[in-house]
């Protein structure tokens, strides 16, 4: 079992279980849930607390896999009880492998009927409405990276696509496919407000709609720190940040009137001395007060048009320096360098969680970011690039039209809209 949230119906499969003789229970990993469903709101440790408690339960074994194969063979028990809400839905095929296995072993597998009107599934959505708190929320994001394979993020710049990001699925197979965090980019923060991405953006104004999203979310958030600015700033941003339990700040090494990064070399983009990146890297690791909040450096030697090599000195400087992640950045659209990066650095460094950003790279999959060696993988201004085009159609066809009919199926119906914001009615 997952166990995040105790309900009847697991104590009555427990008890149904304790007639068979010792009962252990394979407590699932946050590594075998995070690849099929949203992590856990308790960590490991919290719910085999939970767990190791309950009456009727001799033992807690940890099951790192989402298929119970692996701990069948392992612990050949008598018999697996399970409930029977596995006969149907993505939990099937795991149900007929059990099944075999069991065979093979001489166990017997027990069903017990599930407990109607109560699951996990819908009590998380009552979690969800409770929402989160600024510890726990800044504490997921390593979890996440802990737990799943590669940690997928996506940009948002306003409520709205915070209430996407929180809620969209897809399944995938016995998969749920889900964005893990949101970035706030200063791209879209910036072209949301009709500024242009040069640090002209204040932190303050940025936190004023950062707190739409975090008022109506509850995953990890990865804050655009742009340069970090001076030093003795970047120590407020740090604590700042932290306070709202955002998880990692991302900051670059460049100096001066900051440019996007997409503009390449068509732009000026000095870099900082990797002495003085070094030093604001450690001033923020210094002063943050958690021990779990990130601070990220972000390399943009490829994007200035340095080799891979100079990427690569930077970043064991940066990690030295105390940096608890590396973001390289490249606008080139092979990925080729970003490969070249990612595989070299991991010969060295085999932990330092690497974040990348395929936005001109975006017909490389994220198994392969993965397989590179790449941790995070961020969509840093997608969300902004569909609404515009969007907005733009529909004003040029009324425009057009010189009415509203025509643009009836480019819009959301009013019936959706009205009822898209919990607690509207
Ligand atoms: C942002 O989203 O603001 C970023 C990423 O910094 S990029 O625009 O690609 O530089
Ligand atoms: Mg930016």
């Amino acid at each position: 079992m997952t166990a995040d949230i105790m309900h009847p119906g697991l104590i009555q499969i427990i008890r149904e279980a304790a007639k068979y003789g010792d009962v252990t229970i394979g407590l699932l990993t946050d590594k075998a849930i995070a690849s099929h469903k949203r992590l856990p709101y308790l960590t490991y440790d919290q719910r085999r607390q939970v767990v190791e408690n309950i009456k009727g339960v001799a033992e807690v074994v940890p099951q790192d896999d989402w298929s119970y194969v692996p701990n069948l063979r392992k612990y050949k028990p008598d018999y697996i009880i399970h409930g029977d809400d596995w006969k149907t839905g993505p939990l099937r095929e795991i149900r007929n492998d059990v099944f075999e296995v069991m065979n093979e072993l001489g166990g017997k597998v027990i069903e017990v009927p599930y407990t109607q009107g109560i699951n996990s599934s819908s009590l998380d959505k009552e979690m969800k409405a409770i929402g989160t708190t600024p510890e726990v929320r800044l504490k997921s994001l390593r979890r996440l990276i802990d737990a799943k394979p590669i940690v997928r993020i996506l940009e948002a710049h306003d409520g709205l696509c915070g209430l996407i990001i929180e809620n969209i699925s897809v399944q995938k197979g016995d998969r749920v496919q889900v964005f893990d965090g949101m970035w706030s980019s200063s791209l879209t923060d910036s072209t949301s407000k009709g500024k242009p991405d040069i640090e002209a953006v204040d932190l303050t104004t940025r936190l004023q709609d950062l707190n739409n999203i975090l008022e109506c979310t509850t995953k990890p958030i990865i804050f655009d720190g742009d340069t970090g600015g001076k030093i003795e700033h970047f120590t407020f941003t740090v604590r700042t940040l932290e306070r709202h339990g955002i998880s990692a700040v991302i900051i670059e090494d460049k100096v001066g009137l900051k440019k996007n990064s997409l503009f390449g070399t068509d732009a000026v983009q000095t870099q900082d001395t990797i002495e003085g990146f070094s030093q604001k890297i450690r001033a923020g690791k210094e002063v943050q007060v958690t021990k779990d909040f990130m601070i990220i450096a972000r390399i943009e030697s490829l994007i200035a048009g340095k080799p891979v090599a100079d990427a690569l000195e930077r970043a064991y400087a940066y990690v030295e320096a105390g940096a608890d992640g590396i973001m390289i950045h490249s606008k080139d659209k092979s990925g080729e360098d970003i490969r070249e990066f990612c595989q070299a650095f991991r010969q060295k460094d085999a932990y330092t969680p690497i974040v990348v950003v395929p936005t001109t790279y975006d017909h490389i999959p994220e198994q392969t970011l993965q397989a590179w060696g790449a941790n995070v993988v961020i969509y840093a201004n997608h969300m902004l690039r569909a609404a515009y085009p969007a907005m733009v159609r529909v004003a040029t066809t009324i425009l057009e039209n010189e009415r509203a009919q025509e643009v009836r199926p480019y819009c959301m119906p009013i019936k959706e809209i009205l009822e898209l914001i919990p607690g509207t009615k």
